[in-house]
């Protein structure tokens, strides 16, 4: 199997910049190398060009710099559907979480109708009314459901690019009042850390892969490394106490990936800048790992 490694220097859609020498800390953590010695054919094919925040307008403040994620996002989606045409697993490195809007829909061109399970401390289901920072990486999962505003819905030309019932979202425990609202009427499966302290991990995954890989369809994943509780992953923008345990996150990869419908992953919101000597992005090349694969015995 061929993988096709696209990196996305992404930090438009969220506060803190130092997401955007991302994907260069999961490479420089060995990315290639472990792929190849777990079997794949690596084909990294570099960055997407994301405009520097200091060349752009702000815009909207309720939705900055909307426009240059917009284009990033077409192009990117454009790259996510040839790799999967090329027959190549499209692993998309961030960058913020944001990139996720452009290789969603990549993705979704191609896999119809689509699973996605989302890890992720946030829902990030805000849109441009309800979000309380104007970030857009608190907006992507809406958008990718036709929630929000047009031209984020509408990258591709088409939408929604997901249904509601294929999103499954794992480890949220930092929700703003609005996207609540959002995620009640929309009947989004979001399963919290409370309930993988009550139920474990084991029983979660296996409802969470049953959710969105129903009759055996296709299945995005969505790797935003805040997921992990931050004395495993301190190198993000947004951190929360109380996330998955080292354990625990390798367990949802590995449960992921004996789904055997796995068809493209990304992974998001390394923060360099605030890393401790890589460790999270170390952390994310082996997660990466057990999401394709990799068993200890
Ligand atoms: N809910 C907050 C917001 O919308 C934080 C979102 C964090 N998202 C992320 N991908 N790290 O601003
Ligand atoms: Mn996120
Ligand atoms: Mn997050
Ligand atoms: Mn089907």
């Amino acid at each position: 199997m061929r993988i096709r490694v696209i990196g996305v220097p992404m930090d438009l859609g969220a506060d803190r910049r130092g997401v955007d020498i991302g994907p260069s800390a999961i490479r420089y953590a060995g990315l290639s190398e472990h792929l190849r010695r777990l079997g794949y054919t690596v084909n990294d094919i570099g960055n997407v060009h994301v405009p520097q925040p200091e060349s752009r307008p702000v815009g909207n403040t309720q939705l900055k710099y909307l426009e240059p994620i917009v284009q990033v996002s077409e192009e990117l989606a454009q790259l996510v559907t040839e790799a999967l045409q090329a027959n190549e697993f499209p692993l998309i490195l961030g960058g913020d979480h944001s990139i996720a809007l452009g290789s969603i829909s990549g993705v979704a061109r191609v896999h119809q109708p689509l699973g996605v399970i989302w890890v992720d401390a946030h829902t990030d289901f805000n849109t441009g009314e309800t979000t309380p920072s104007g970030n857009i990486h608190g907006m992507i999962l809406a958008a990718l459901a036709g929630l929000g505003d047009g031209r984020l819905v509408e990258v591709g030309g088409w939408s929604p690019k997901l249904n509601t019932s294929d999103i499954v979202i794992v480890g949220a425990r930092d929700i703003d009042p609005g996207e609540q609202n959002l995620l009640r009427n929309n009947h989004i499966h979001v399963f919290t850390m409370s309930d993988i302290d009550e139920r474990g991990i084991s029983e979660i995954m296996h409802q969470a892969v049953a959710i969105a890989g129903r009759d055996n369809h296709p299945v995005h994943l969505s790797l935003d490394l805040d997921a992990l509780d931050p004395r495993e992953a301190p190198g993000v923008g947004t951190a929360v106490r109380g996330g998955l345990s080292y354990r625990e996150a390798h367990l949802v990869m590995e449960m992921v990936a004996s789904t055997h419908q796995l068809v493209s992953m990304d992974v998001v919101e390394v923060n360099a800048i605030l890393d401790r000597e890589n460790a999270t992005a170390r952390l994310a090349v082996e997660l990466v790992l057990s999401a394709l694969g990799k068993k200890i015995l």
